[in-house]
């Protein structure tokens, strides 16, 4: 397994909408075991190909809580067949968007489609967290970070900053 670099706001590469995988070959479960250990290593509980600087539609999380066994999952061309209800995404954050946290708006549940890394199709119910992070990590694929769901001036003060530690770095 390897340590992926994280592709990092604003690179206009996470604007990307990622292709799906149409072919299910021995790049796959490489891709997902390292996906798996960069977001362990840097304590995500979702991450999503793109943000590893890989265009296709594959993403993985783990919500399990600290101390508890793990419970990895991949989807690779996920799908999002249902969703209800709404709630606040408290203190949402992402791997790709450092040192800034918001509120988002998201739906409470979510029935989502894929594959595993076998080509097995799943389909999944979540609420709350776990339905959090699949809408997140969907977005990505569709290009779409969890700041370009918040408010236009919270998002300009964060752009704000960024442009200012990269001049200053
Ligand atoms: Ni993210």
């Amino acid at each position: 397994m390897a340590m992926l670099k994280i592709v990092k706001f604003p690179d206009p590469f996470l604007k990307r909408k990622c292709k799906p995988v149409d072919k299910m070959d021995a790049r796959i479960p490489k891709l997902i075991e390292d996906m798996a250990e960069t977001m362990y290593a840097s304590s995500g509980i979702g991450l999503a190909a793109i943000q590893v600087g890989v265009d296709q539609r594959i993403i993985v999380f783990d919500t399990t809580e600290e101390n508890k066994e793990r419970s990895f999952l991949e989807l690779i061309n996920p799908e999002i067949i249902k969703m209800e209800g709404s709630c606040v995404s408290e203190e949402e954050g992402c791997l790709s968007v450092p040192d800034f946290k918001s509120n988002v708006k998201r739906a409470k549940s979510i029935v989502v489609q894929g594959l595993d890394r076998n080509g097995k199709k799943k389909t999944l119910s979540y609420n709350d967290l776990r339905a959090i992070v699949i809408q997140h990590e969907v977005d990505h694929l569709n290009g779409i970070l969890f700041i370009d769901r918040i408010s236009s001036l919270k998002r300009e003060l964060y752009k704000r900053s960024i442009k200012k530690q990269i001049k200053n770095s």
